[in-house]
């Protein structure tokens, strides 16, 4: 059975069956339980500029859906408090000016319990909303959709940024116990094969049903030449290789500005790698423990993911490529999408032709920059800016983690960062 990475956590699967009432309460309730761990003081801390408290996080959230759902349903709406709008704003220009984002650690107010009262009543007055449904406007309803999927993102980051800031605690608190230790004999990784596609005329992005961002619209057709995939992410034992053979002490294999990177940075290993008595350790979500060797890799680079294809004499995939594959895969039985979810579904042993372990592992870093898809349009108002304005400088990533929300993943879906961001659960599969 393919390794997997071991820090999953278990959000709950789709149905397909829910009203928007009960995904609203199941979205915001498993936000909570990503908050059950933590100890008030958790809550504050900001590791680093990229990241946020989880205080921040959990409030944020909750004004995205006051301001863009409540404001809009209810022209007599009155805001929880008047300064929110500047604390929990992220980035949306056409609503307001914003609290510098580097110092959202900085504030002790307002309360986690002020911020937990905040939650509960926007909750009660969405639900409110939901349980009528003739109150609810039906161009609102996208808006509930949105705000949805918008937690989802959070939840992740709300993961990865508490990740970070215990990992600069020298205590290393763990977020959650480790599973049992899995059985070593089953958890060896199906042997890497490559996969090979012919050339053509393909369609990629989401043309529906379901939701989808403004970003992987539209559909559309692009010619992918002929290819070859890794049928599995690459795994930590295959990446010590590249260590051992000096692979961050060369610089003919790396982009000029990931050796920059690499030069500033002092890095040597994949974040929270640290080598102890000659062993490599990795820091998780259940503390520190052994790298092991089977994982998929996890929390490179995207100029660490490019050295690495170099040096092994292969490239990474296009995110057409790698939809296309996806889909093959899809077409033919191998996988559910949050295959993770559902492990008597995730494939056994090898299965020759198929790509594996596409969901729900990694984000796989891919060589494409984040750019607008032909046709592409923002869309109206606020809304607008949440992702088109962020089309510069970063690279796509495909699959989604072990952290990231099964409901939320799909085939389609376009996670980007810039190419130094490795905070993320991001690693990456071969293409030649
Ligand atoms: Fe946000």
């Amino acid at each position: 059975m393919p390794k997997q990475v071991a820090e999953q956590l278990v959000s709950p699967p789709p149905t397909g069956r829910e009203s928007l009432r009960q995904r609203y309460l199941s979205v915001r309730r498993f936000t909570e339980r990503l908050c059950a761990p933590l100890e008030t003081e958790d809550f504050v801390i900001q590791s680093m500029p990229d990241a946020s408290p989880t205080r921040w996080h959990i409030a944020h959230t909750t004004w995205f859906f006051e301001t863009f759902l409540l404001a809009r349903a209810m022209p007599a709406y009155r805001p929880f408090h008047p300064q929110f709008a500047y604390l929990f704003n992220s980035y949306y220009n056409a609503v307001g000016r914003q609290h510098p984002r580097p110092q959202r650690g900085l504030l002790s107010r307002p309360t986690v319990s002020e911020i937990r009262q905040y939650r509960a009543g926007v909750d009660r007055q969405v639900t409110a909303l939901l349980d009528n449904a003739a109150q609810l406007a039906e161009e609102l309803r996208p808006i509930v959709e949105i705000g949805l999927q918008h937690e989802q993102q959070h939840q992740e980051l709300m993961l990865t940024d508490i990740k970070h800031a215990f990992s600069c605690n020298p205590l290393l608190p763990t977020y959650r116990p480790a599973d049992a230790a899995p059985d070593e004999a089953a958890a060896a990784p199906a042997t890497l094969e490559w996969v090979g596609f012919d050339e053509g005329l393909r369609w990629i992005g989401c043309a529906g049903p379901g939701f989808s961002f403004d970003n992987e619209q539209p559909r559309h057709r692009v010619f992918v030449p002929a290819f070859e995939l890794a049928s599995r992410p690459l795994t930590s034992a295959e990446f010590l290789e590249f260590i051992a053979d000096g692979g961050y002490a060369r610089p003919e294999l790396w982009l000029s500005d990931g050796w920059a990177t690499v030069q500033q940075q002092g890095w040597c290993a994949p974040l929270y790698w640290r080598q102890s008595d000659g062993r490599w350790e990795q820091f998780t979500l259940s503390g520190l423990r052994p790298v092991d060797p089977h994982e998929p890799l996890c929390h490179v680079s995207f100029f660490e993911a490019d050295a690495y294809a170099r040096w092994a004499g292969a490239r990474l995939p296009t995110e057409a490529e790698w939809e296309v594959a996806a889909e093959h895969a899809a077409l033919a039985g191998n996988f559910v999408e949050s295959e993770r979810f559902h492990p008597a579904a995730a494939p056994r042993g090898q299965t020759p032709g198929r790509p594996l372990q596409l969901f729900g592992d990694v984000w796989e870093w891919t060589a494409s920059q984040y750019l607008p898809y032909p046709g592409f349009c923002a869309p109206a108002g606020a809304l607008g800016e949440y992702n088109g304005k962020f089309m510069c400088n970063q690279f796509v990533l495909r699959g989604g983690s072990c952290a990231t929300p099964g409901s939320h993943i799909r085939r389609t879906y376009r996670n980007f960062f810039p190419p130094a961001a490795r905070w993320q659960f991001s690693g990456l599969r071969l293409a030649r």
